[in-house]
């Protein structure tokens, strides 16, 4: 089994949230630590220009891989965060889409296989259709995460998308699967987005994920900053929704990874990045120092040996999910100009074994 998911975002339906899904995820999972690679394979190249890269900076897109012009490893650029790379999209790939000269749907697989092992999870952006591009994607891919917007013609379409992956996996990709079916911009306010998902839940069951991602005006609005949610506004509740949709994938990641063989990829990464890692002082524990604890202030390993209870007492839970092992804040820092810092706790038996500081140079 290969070390790299490949997950597509797709639903022929226009609007309902695969790029806003691609940038943050994508961008959680590299603040999780994971390696991503986001490909952008949309004519509208809207997850391109949503990361802040701009057409007119860029000297080659997925369009000339398409073309056969290009090796994969030459489209491949860096973003401002070091865990997260991107190959472009252009507005030229609409002449690929209804121009192909010699169709191959292999196209998009075989130059990935060469960029496996590279990357922990590469998320393919998809159009809103079900195209030449698009069937690429799903034959390149180990799975596909479907964003369904929580509304009255949710269900219109996705029997076609599911009949479209089935064929894909009898013809193509015998391996092929669902990675979820992700609800979207989600209004408790609205009965009718309840109703929605209730049926959707009846139609799907497991298929659905525990993740909503709710309505929230920072994810409509980062993009026009070119940046994810997680630089636009961290504390906002679609920070919240894509960090526990992240978690939710690298669980069932982790659960398929026990298989794997050969080199850990977290330890590749421990190798080569900039990670300052504090010495434990459970001895000198104690909770009434803690309380004087500031994200200002350097002391973090007073938080050693600290429940999540008292780290979400005393830290706040920001947008981190009670369930998960790993949890991060942000500190904001004199040098935030030229940095980024971030506060990484990991837990075992419910319990800080770990603290992490790391500053993500921007680049
Ligand atoms: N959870 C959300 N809360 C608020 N606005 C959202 C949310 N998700 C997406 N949007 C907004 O809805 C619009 C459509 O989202 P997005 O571009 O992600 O959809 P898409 O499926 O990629 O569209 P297309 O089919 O055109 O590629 C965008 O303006 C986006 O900012
Ligand atoms: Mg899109």
């Amino acid at each position: 089994m290969p070390l790299t998911k490949i997950i597509a975002i797709a639903n022929q339906k226009g609007g309902v949230g695969k790029t806003t899904t691609a940038i943050n995820l994508s961008s959680a999972l590299s603040i999780l630590e994971q390696k991503v690679l986001l490909v952008d394979t949309d004519p509208q190249a809207n997850a391109t220009s949503g990361l802040g890269v701009l057409s007119k900076n860029i000297d080659h897109s997925i369009v000339e891989l398409f073309q056969g012009n290009l090796e994969i490893d030459q489209c491949v650029i860096n973003t401002q965060n070091p865990n997260l790379k991107i190959i472009p999209g252009s507005i030229k790939l609409a002449e690929i889409e209804i121009d192909v000269k010699t169709p191959n749907l292999n196209r998009l697989k075989t130059a990935l296989d060469t960029l496996k092992n590279k990357f922990d999870f590469i998320i393919i952006d998809c159009s809103p259709s079900l195209g030449y591009l698009t069937l690429n994607s799903f034959v390149a891919s180990d799975s596909i995460l479907i964003p369904v917007q929580c509304e009255f013609y949710a269900l219109d379409g996705l029997r076609k998308l599911l009949s479209t992956i089935k064929s894909i996996k009898k013809s193509y990709n015998k391996n092929l699967s669902v990675e979820g079916i992700l609800m979207t911009m989600y209004d408790e306010r609205l009965n009718h987005n309840n109703h929605v998902i209730s049926e959707l839940k009846k139609h799907f069951k497991d298929l659905i994920f525990k993740t909503i991602i709710k309505r929230n005006t920072s994810l409509s609005e980062a993009p026009s900053f070119g940046t994810s949610v997680f630089d636009y506004k961290v504390n906002s509740e679609g920070s919240t929704n894509y960090l526990n949709l992240s978690h939710e994938i690298m669980k069932n990641q982790a659960l398929n990874k026990e298989t794997s063989l050969g080199k850990n990829i977290s330890q590749i990464m421990k190798e080569t990045e900039e990670t300052i890692l504090l010495d434990p002082c459970i001895k000198d524990r104690n909770l009434d120092n803690f309380k004087v604890f500031s994200q200002k202030d350097k002391n973090f390993d007073k938080l050693y040996g600290c429940t999540k209870k008292e780290v979400a007492v005393h830290l706040g839970l920001a947008f981190n999910d009670i369930h998960s092992d790993v949890w991060m804040y942000r500190i904001r820092h004199k040098t935030n100009l030229f940095r980024k810092n971030y506060l990484y706790l990991y837990f075992y038996k419910n319990k800080v074994n770990l603290v992490k500081l790391r500053w993500f140079k921007l680049s």
